[in-house]
């Protein structure tokens, strides 16, 4: 492991004022989207769109790093160039979702853990060999009346760590994304007890198995409540107020940095937290945003309506991400 070129990594991904592009969505969850809208599901239709969002001018401004699917990081553009040596050009950094998914946590009903460690460290080999510089792997937690529990916590934790162990022996940069879902009806304070419990049970794993915490990015749901909750007047304020107290409290002050997954908040939501955040003063670590669709929502809505109108889509993706690297230094205006 090289803890010098992982810091190094780490602090490109995290420099103000940039974020992270998640492009990486599984062939589910982007043909999911498609159906949507219309779009065909096809692999062509994929390449198509993710070649939009990766050509756009001036992404390199704002995006530090795209994280990719495996099938995109081995697409080319219509002109034979490689989506990874388009983002190479660029000096953005490219990463690469490693988990494969979620499965039923045994005798635990309605629980799920990621799975995706066996051949990881030969398919991170190919990865990097292909440019990559840092992964991402997602666990979830849906939060129910008696879930998610602390088995499923622990179990989750572990594998986190396994993996993170994998990444960092080959100088990659680990990701480690738990996500706390948006869906139901909880309070945003049963959200901020969910996140921060498990933090602790997953910076504790961490510690224990020498992961290099300041070689690893945390990204993070931000502290809200359900949205089917009765009470949705959470203000902006008090989002940013529990979301930084629950990161201050819960996560060591060495990790590398934070960003947020945006989580089916709304575009304006997404970046208006961001922004409330970084004005309420210094903070311990670099946080800046790591969105799927608070970035891509305009521009992939357009192009699936207007599939020939390329450029038109890319402004609205090159303003979105503008946005956002606002917001995370606290200078977004609506
Ligand atoms: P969203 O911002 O759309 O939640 O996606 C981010 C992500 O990478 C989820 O794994």
């Amino acid at each position: 492991m090289n803890k010098d070129k992982l810091i190094e990594t780490v602090a490109r991904l995290v420099s103000p004022p940039k974020g992270i592009l998640a492009i990486d969505e599984s062939l589910s969850t982007c043909n999911k989207r498609f159906e949507k809208l219309g779009v065909p599901t096809t692999e062509e239709k994929r390449r198509e769109y993710r070649e939009l969002l990766i050509t756009a001018p001036e992404m390199e401004k704002y995006i530090s790093g795209y994280i990719l699917f495996d099938e995109t990081i081995r697409q080319s553009a219509k002109d034979g160039k490689s989506f990874t040596s388009i983002l190479q050009a660029k000096g953005i950094d490219i990463g690469i979702k490693v988990d494969q998914g979620l499965i039923d946590f045994s005798s635990h009903p309605g629980e799920k853990i990621t799975q995706g460690l066996e051949g990881l460290s030969s398919r991170l080999k190919e990865y990097k060999n292909m440019g990559a510089t840092f992964a991402k792997w997602r666990v979830v937690y849906s939060i129910g009346e008696n879930t998610p529990s602390g088995d499923c916590m622990k179990e989750n934790a572990v594998i986190l760590v396994k993996y993170a162990l994998i990444c960092q022996e080959l100088d990659i940069v680990p990701i480690i994304e738990p996500e706390v879902l948006i869906d139901g009806d909880h309070t945003i304070e049963k959200c901020y007890e969910i996140t921060a419990g498990n933090f602790d049970v997953l910076f504790s794993e961490l510690r224990d198995s020498n992961v290099f915490i300041s070689g690893i990015v945390l990204k993070t749901s931000m502290v809200l409540s359900g949205k089917d909750a009765e009470d949705k007047s959470s203000s902006a304020e008090k989002v940013a107020q529990m979301t930084l107290r629950c990161l201050k409290e819960h996560v060591p002050e060495h990790i590398g940095g934070i960003v947020f997954l945006s989580g089916g908040q709304g575009d304006e939501e997404a970046a208006m937290n961001l922004n409330t955040m970084h004005q309420m003063g210094s903070l311990p670590w670099p946080l800046s945003f790591s969105y799927g669709r608070a970035i891509q929502n305009p521009a992939f809505q357009s192009w699936a309506k207007s599939p020939a109108d390329i450029s038109g889509a890319q402004a609205l993706l090159l303003a979105a991400a503008k946005n956002n690297s606002q917001a995370s230094i606290g200078q977004y205006k609506k």
